[in-house]
């Protein structure tokens, strides 16, 4: 499996992708326009939280060490707030700061520091409470931010869990409908890549990135703000570490990009690699290419080991340089608010925010590196899920397709012309005429293009040249559906899925009821080893049916295509061995599978073939003879060797041999 390079070389930001992902969370916007009102309240609480401290400290904690103006009740000017005063043995006392612009120290009685206990504790019982009420609001902001916060995830990861739902059904059926040559250049790993850790990356993008980047970025922008408005001076200073930021945050994104490719191309070899030798281990063991296949892994895996270490290697020094720069701007305030503090030019309280500003400011811009990151990982996976989705099925209905209720099964092929790639001829000028309720056999060399006829029957492939005919109709003008309904192929390598017995002869399909299923097996002969499995109709089979035998297949392929009573019945026999016991349950459940309906077997064993209407021989994709057995007997041509071939020992001709070799005589 070898990704495209420009798989690998994907935007890590795209417009036009970005677009189309937005798309997919439209039907949710009520609901992430919900979350987005969430994520801003808490960025709000969040963002007033420090300046709550700031109010603590200047107008109630401290204060009071200062020297205090003191007054005779009447003597107060009007414009000193109320909670600057405090009452204290019939005298007034007015904390200094806090106090109107341009105040003057007027009737004072005098300046005094209090330090005496018992007056300290009576002045500042108003403080006191005011610090309980402030530390009260900031436990209720707390708590308002836990439970929206807790909101917010839920909300948005059922959102997001939901449009990667949505995502992978669309694919899937997607791929349902794509033809077998689709299939048949890319490879299933790929494929199941696709469907399931691309669309897990999409996700990332709704519960992360979109709704949490507002937040981000509405932080920045309010933390400036409020620093600008509570003091230019120190914001200032605190900003002033931002082009440091700015640098060192456009070197990352190039180098973040340079390893994430890095990565994914390791990523791509390894899974290559990977899927290739596990699948073909069986062959790795036969022929003792262990130590060979483990050296080819060890040099992908090391390569793929190495890039993922670059990647860390660019975080590792990225999130360290965004603290020390932090960390940088924080000494900067210190010093510079803590001499103006020292020389009462600054409470202390708005230095305290100012750090704790400083520390949520540094906080966005490691997560939005994080999301720098998250984005990347989306884009390249959602460039493949969109080119897989706008993949258009080279086979499809025609605009105008004619429905067929049951067809007649008349096949016609008309000067037909097929190859798999451009150039390489499989089928050259075949035409041939099947008659309703006819039985035709196949026969030919392995490679002769037998079982590319049968595909082309079903249209799992469009011919290039000539015409394919059913009842009188191009197979290209027919619904597809009618057309596979007709149709009932059993294929040379059986498939059976993950389940039971029952399921795999009804493929689901809930009109075929139990009884049916039994009826069908019987009447096939796959009802005698089936009854003596231990549980039946019910036992499991294993994905590929590895637990059974291949002649045991074969009797359930049998039973599958006939539950369908399909109009045309198409066997491509198996070329592995089968049995002599088995072998005869075909033989003799053939003639009852066939009757009624038009009948296409690519016969191996000729024995099968002997009563057909019809053999037709093919040799290297052309029609190099054809008529009833007796006929070709009497030719002494092709069909003749092959049949001589079979039923006596003499000496074979090895091409012959190739197709004739699995058959089992019964001479
Ligand atoms: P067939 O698969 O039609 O041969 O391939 P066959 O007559 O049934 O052979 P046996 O008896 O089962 O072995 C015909 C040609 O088409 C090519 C094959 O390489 C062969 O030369 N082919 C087949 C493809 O190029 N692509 C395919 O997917 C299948
Ligand atoms: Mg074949």
């Amino acid at each position: 499996m070898s990704e495209h390079a420009d798989d690998i070389m994907g935007k890590a930001y795209d417009a036009r992708l970005m677009r189309r992902l937005l798309a997919y969370a439209r039907p949710y916007i009520g609901w992430l326009m919900l979350a987005l009102i969430i994520v801003m309240t808490v960025a709000g609480v969040e963002l007033v939280r420090p300046y709550v401290i700031k109010l603590a400290i200047d107008d109630h904690m401290s204060g009071y060490s200062q020297p205090m103006l003191v007054f005779e009740p009447d003597q107060v000017p009007e414009d000193v707030p109320e909670r600057l005063r405090a009452y204290h043995d019939g005298l007034v006392y007015v904390k200094q700061t806090g106090l109107p612009k341009g105040f003057s120290e007027g009737d004072a009685l005098e300046v005094a520091v209090v330090d005496d206990p018992d007056t300290v504790a009576a002045l500042r019982a108003h403080d006191i409470r005011r610090i309980g009420n402030l530390s009260m609001l900031l436990i209720l902001a707390g708590i308002a931010s836990f439970g929206l916060n807790y909101a917010k995830s839920i909300l948005l990861h059922s959102i997001g869990q939901r449009i990667v739902l949505n995502v992978r059904t669309e694919l899937f059926t997607h791929l349902e409908h794509m033809d077998l040559a689709f299939f048949d250049r890319n490879p299933v790993g790929r494929l199941v890549t696709r469907l399931t850790n691309d669309t897990e990356t999409l996700n990332e993008v709704y519960t992360s990135v979109l709704v949490n980047l507002f937040k981000d970025v509405f932080t920045l922008a309010g933390i400036v703000v409020v620093m600008f408005r509570l003091s230019p001076g120190l914001a200032l200073v605190s900003v002033s570490t931002l082009p440091l930021i700015i640098i060192a945050t456009v070197l990352f994104r190039v180098k973040a990009r340079d390893a994430y490719r890095k990565v994914r191309a390791a990523l791509a070899r390894i899974n290559a690699s990977l899927s290739e030798n596990i699948s073909g281990m069986r062959i790795v063991q036969v022929f003792n290419r262990e130590a060979h296949k483990y050296s080819e892994f060890k040099a992908t895996n090391a390569e793929f080991y190495s890039a993922g270490v670059g990647e860390m290697m660019v975080y590792a020094v990225f999130r360290p340089t965004v603290e020390f720069v932090a960390t940088f701007a924080l000494s900067v305030l210190v010093w510079y608010g803590g001499a103006r503090v020292l020389r009462g030019a600054m409470p202390f309280g708005l230095v305290y925010a100012f750090v704790n500003y400083i520390e949520m400011f540094f906080g966005p811009i490691n997560a939005l590196t994080e999301k720098y990151n998250m984005l990347q990982a989306a884009m390249a996976s959602s460039e493949r899920i969109f080119q897989l989705m706008d993949t258009r099925p080279a086979i499809t209905d025609a605009p105008l397709a004619l429905p067929i209720e049951r067809a007649r099964g008349r096949i016609e092929f008309k000067n037909v012309w097929f190859a798999y790639n451009e150039g390489e001829w499989v089928l050259r000028d075949v035409s041939f005429t099947i008659e309703p309720g006819q039985m035709v056999a196949f026969v030919g060399a392995t490679g002769a293009g037998k079982t590319s006829i049968i595909s082309l029957i079903n249209r799992f492939y469009d011919v290039q040249k000539g015409e394919i005919l059913l009842d009188g109709i191009n197979v290209k003008e027919l619904r597809l559906a009618d057309l596979r309904r007709s149709v009932a192929t059993v294929l040379q390598d059986v498939f059976l899925f993950t389940g039971d017995i029952k399921t795999n002869i009804r493929l689901n399909e809930k009109g075929i009821a139990d009884e049916r299923v039994r009826e069908v097996a019987k009447h096939v002969n796959a009802d005698h080893f089936i009854s003596r499995l231990p549980r039946g109709y019910d036992e499991p089979v294993t994905e590929r049916g590895s637990t059974l035998s291949a002649g045991q297949r074969q009797l359930l392929a049998f039973a599958r295509a006939l539950a369908f009573d399909p109009a045309i019945l198409v066997l491509d026999e198996a070329t592995s061995s089968i049995d002599t016991d088995t072998e005869m349950l075909i033989q003799d459940a053939l003639p009852r599978l066939i009757a009624g309906r038009t009948t296409i077997v690519v016969a191996h064993r000729l024995s099968t073939v002997q009563h057909a209407d019809k053999i037709i021989v093919l040799h290297k994709g052309k029609i190099r003879e054809s008529g009833t057995h007796q006929e070709l007997l009497a030719r002494h041509g092709f069909y003749y060797d092959l049949y001589r071939l079979q039923y006596t020992d003499s000496p074979a001709a090895p091409e012959l041999a190739a197709s004739a070799a699995p058959a089992t005589s019964q001479g």
